[in-house]
């Protein structure tokens, strides 16, 4: 009969154990995710469970910011400690300048640089997992977290007014997604989907999820004898800062007017630079004009405005908006 109940009594720990597992508290079975110094983990390790977020993060800015070829030049070869710690971060989780990673520093700002809070990785929602997770934490859903490093960015967020529009820096550049936030077994099985980010940090995945925010138009389109005038129009009807925006390396967005004969050639056009360091980005509701005057032309049928993000070697140009209008 005693021997009986040991036994129950046994079923019942296990039972109890495994069940605390997936509780909030105490089941601490990853503890190495959480370690700081020389055992601080490798995103990779958070990617064999979040493979789809790890994915992402991969392909990110966020991952190139300390092998960033423009940041080695810039700092001269990694010499100027100052510029070091918002590149690869231990943990943007601190009151003071936030400071640079020992170990891993080729991965620069990654998973645990954001998550890792005093022992806990931290989350935007009360999360049960096996690793330590901190209870639900808004600042993860605030642009004051992305504001820790782009400081200028978010000063022009928040002048901009758009607080009241409440679109943070989250909703346009991690794009909402209903999926599992796990795909490895198997605690997949146990974890349901659920409302998570993509970790892109890119700026093209605004223009698939939004209303196109930049507005090129044509105004007070002329052909005097011989000639082609008007006005190119820019306007930011909806990115709460400047286009370009930024405080560091190249920013430059450069705007071009082509016009075209009726074989569809290039027979004249007209190229003006936005830069942030000049002050003649373009800011939020914000409206530029561009005038333009082609002359000697005859046999001509399209004018056509793009408006490119470029980079220093030209070589990951992106095409930010574009319009045409027929003569
Ligand atoms: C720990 C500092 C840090 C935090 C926090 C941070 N970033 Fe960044 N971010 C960087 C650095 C450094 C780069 C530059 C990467 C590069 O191109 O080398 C960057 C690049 C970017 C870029 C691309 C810029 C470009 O010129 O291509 C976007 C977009 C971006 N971050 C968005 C965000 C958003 C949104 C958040 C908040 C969810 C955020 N970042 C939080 C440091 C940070
Ligand atoms: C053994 C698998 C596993 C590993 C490894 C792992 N996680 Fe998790 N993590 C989970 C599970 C499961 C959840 C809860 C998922 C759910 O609620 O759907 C979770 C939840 C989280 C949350 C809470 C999300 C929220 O909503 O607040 C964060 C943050 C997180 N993980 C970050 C990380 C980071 C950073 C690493 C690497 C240092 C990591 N995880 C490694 C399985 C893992
Ligand atoms: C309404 C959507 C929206 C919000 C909110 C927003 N952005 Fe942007 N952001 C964009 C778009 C669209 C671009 C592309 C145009 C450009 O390059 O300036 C961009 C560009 C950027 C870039 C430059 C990327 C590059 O390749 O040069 C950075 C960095 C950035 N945003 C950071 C932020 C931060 C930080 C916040 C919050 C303080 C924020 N953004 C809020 C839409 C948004
Ligand atoms: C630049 C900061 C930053 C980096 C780097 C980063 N995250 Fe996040 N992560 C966030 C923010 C901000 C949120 C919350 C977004 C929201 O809910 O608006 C988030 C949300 C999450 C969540 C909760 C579910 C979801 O999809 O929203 C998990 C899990 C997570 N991150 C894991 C990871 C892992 C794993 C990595 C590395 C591969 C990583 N994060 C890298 C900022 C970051
Ligand atoms: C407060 C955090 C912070 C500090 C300190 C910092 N950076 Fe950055 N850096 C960023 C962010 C955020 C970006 C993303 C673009 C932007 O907002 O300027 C960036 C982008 C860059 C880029 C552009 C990378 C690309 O792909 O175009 C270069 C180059 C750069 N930083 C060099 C430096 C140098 C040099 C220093 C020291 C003088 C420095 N950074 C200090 C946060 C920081």
């Amino acid at each position: 009969m005693f021997y009986k109940n040991v036994k129950l009594l046994k079923m019942f720990i296990s039972l109890f154990s495994l069940a605390a597992c997936l509780l909030p508290v105490s089941c601490t079975l990853y503890p190495e995710l959480v370690e700081k110094g020389p055992k601080s983990p490798k995103s990779e390790r958070c990617g064999e469970c979040h493979q789809d977020i790890y994915r992402e993060w991969k392909d990110s800015p966020h991952a190139r910011s300390f092998i960033n070829e423009a940041f080695r030049e810039e700092t001269n070869d990694y010499q100027f400690s100052f510029c070091i710690g918002c590149h690869t971060p231990e943990t943007i989780f601190t009151n003071e300048t936030i400071k640079p990673r020992n170990e891993n520093k080729s991965e620069g700002v990654n998973c645990n640089s954001c998550h890792l809070d005093d022992c806990k990785l931290s989350g935007p929602t009360p999360a049960h997992g096996p690793h330590p997770i901190a209870g639900e934490n808004p600042f993860f859903r605030s642009s004051e977290l992305c504001g820790k490093c782009h400081v200028g960015t978010y000063a022009a967020w928040q002048a901009s007014g758009a607080a009241e529009s409440r679109k943070t820096c989250q909703d346009c550049h991690m794009p909402a997604i209903n999926r599992k936030l796990i795909q490895d077994d198997p605690w997949q099985k146990i974890y349901p989907k659920r409302e998570g980010k993509q970790h892109l940090f890119s700026s093209l995945a605004v223009f698939k999820n939004y209303e196109h925010p930049l507005k090129l138009s044509f105004i007070q389109v002329t052909r005097p004898e011989g000639r082609v005038e008007g006005l190119l129009e820019l306007e930011n009807t909806g990115i709460p800062h400047t286009v370009p925006t930024g405080d560091y390396g190249y920013r430059e967005v450069v705007v071009t007017v082509e016009l075209m004969d009726n074989a569809g050639r290039v027979v004249a056009l007209k190229q003006e630079s936005l830069f942030v360091e000049l002050k003649t980005a373009l800011p939020y509701k914000g409206k530029k004009h561009i005038p333009f005057s082609f002359a000697g032309i005859t046999n001509v049928s399209v004018i056509k405005a793009t408006m490119v993000r470029t980079s220093f070697n030209n070589d990951k140009n992106t095409l930010l908006a574009e319009a045409t209008h027929h003569l």
